[in-house]
């Protein structure tokens, strides 16, 4: 006597019965969208290599935060164009540069919208790398300790402007320590950091070197970011941030490592964010452009399988896309 054939099917009969025993939610609650505001701009700018992202002007940033807000996401996250750049990266530190003033005029016309600025001096130094520079004989090397201050500085800045989340992407030794004890200092203990926890040197952030303006003019920052190769080191950089005080944790890419979101997931209690990057979206939308897929259902696809790995919110330039999607 034969067992009966088990049959896993029965639960995928109807669509109520698939979504009785769904494993992942996918809600607009979940996205955090990037967001270029740009000082040397009056109107919008489109990206070339990002369908439907623009650089934006600062005058934009108040009927942009209500847009948002309209479409159930949550929470942005700003990048900053400045009208200079040096090599020190001082225009980030303008209390009147793009990204604090894009915070300010964001949370006063929508104050519940989560306001997140990325820290990272590449887009104010005119070198492009992600830290202040020093000579090594015939060649350079960042300073991490430098950096580090500046980044510290920054942090403080954008939490005076408003921000709710403070976010270095920079991958420098000892940043989330020195920033959280800045932030302390300055009378911010309520302004949260998330972590660029786990940041490789990936090819996927092409198109966001265009947008952000800030490609490195020379070398590669293999220096400073993760090798693809590595996943122990991600659980050795997620702990040191842990330790450190980071609030959240983030992976970034998303798509070629979503081994590392789970593995990160299963090590640290943290809230853990994702980042679906500029290449990740390029290529998609260039697959559908040319017929290959399904743009809208590949949209959600990458996103479910993003949450399904680990990831409690994903940044991600489809947010406000796959909000409507969802029936935002
Ligand atoms: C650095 C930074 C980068 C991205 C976010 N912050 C670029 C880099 O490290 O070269 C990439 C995001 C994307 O590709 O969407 N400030």
């Amino acid at each position: 006597m034969g067992f009966p054939t088990i049959r896993p099917r029965r639960l995928r009969r109807s669509p109520e019965l698939r979504a009785l025993v769904r494993e992942t939610t996918l809600s607009p609650g979940d996205f955090v969208y990037p967001m270029f505001f740009n000082a040397a701009i009056d109107a919008p700018r489109p990206v070339g290599t990002m369908p439907g992202i623009d650089q934006l002007p600062l005058s934009a940033a108040r009927e942009q935060a209500k847009r948002i807000k309209e479409r159930g996401v949550g929470s942005v996250i700003l990048f900053g164009l400045p009208k200079t750049k040096d090599d020190r990266g001082s225009s980030g530190l303008d209390p009147d540069g793009p990204v604090p003033r894009a915070i300010a005029e964001m949370k006063s016309a929508v104050p519940e919208l989560i306001v997140m600025a990325d820290v990272c001096v590449d887009e104010y130094t005119d070198h492009g790398h992600c830290g202040i520079l020093k000579k090594k004989g015939e060649t350079w090397e960042v300073d991490n300790d430098a950096t580090v201050s500046v980044l510290a500085e920054m942090g403080v800045l954008f939490a005076k402007a408003g921000a709710d989340v403070v976010a270095p992407s920079d991958m420098m030794d000892g940043r989330v320590g020195a920033m959280r004890a800045a932030l302390d200092q300055a009378g911010f203990e309520g302004t949260s950091l998330l972590s660029y926890a786990v940041k490789y040197a990936s090819s996927f952030y092409g198109p966001f070197r265009e947008a952000a303006d800030c490609a490195p003019k020379f070398g590669d920052r293999a220096g400073y970011q993760m090798d693809p190769a590595n996943a122990r080191e991600a659980l050795r950089e997620a702990a040191l941030d842990e330790e450190e005080g980071a609030d959240m944790l983030m992976v970034k890419p998303a798509l070629s490592y979503l081994d590392v979101i789970r593995d990160v997931r299963e090590h640290s209690k943290l809230p853990l964010g994702a980042y679906n990057v500029s290449g990740e979206y390029a290529m998609l939308h260039a697959a559908a452009d040319r017929g290959m897929i399904d743009r809208n259902r590949a949209i959600l696809e990458v996103l479910t399988s993003i949450r399904r790995a680990g990831a409690d919110f994903i940044l991600t330039y489809h947010a406000l896309a796959a909000a409507e999607l969802l029936g935002g």
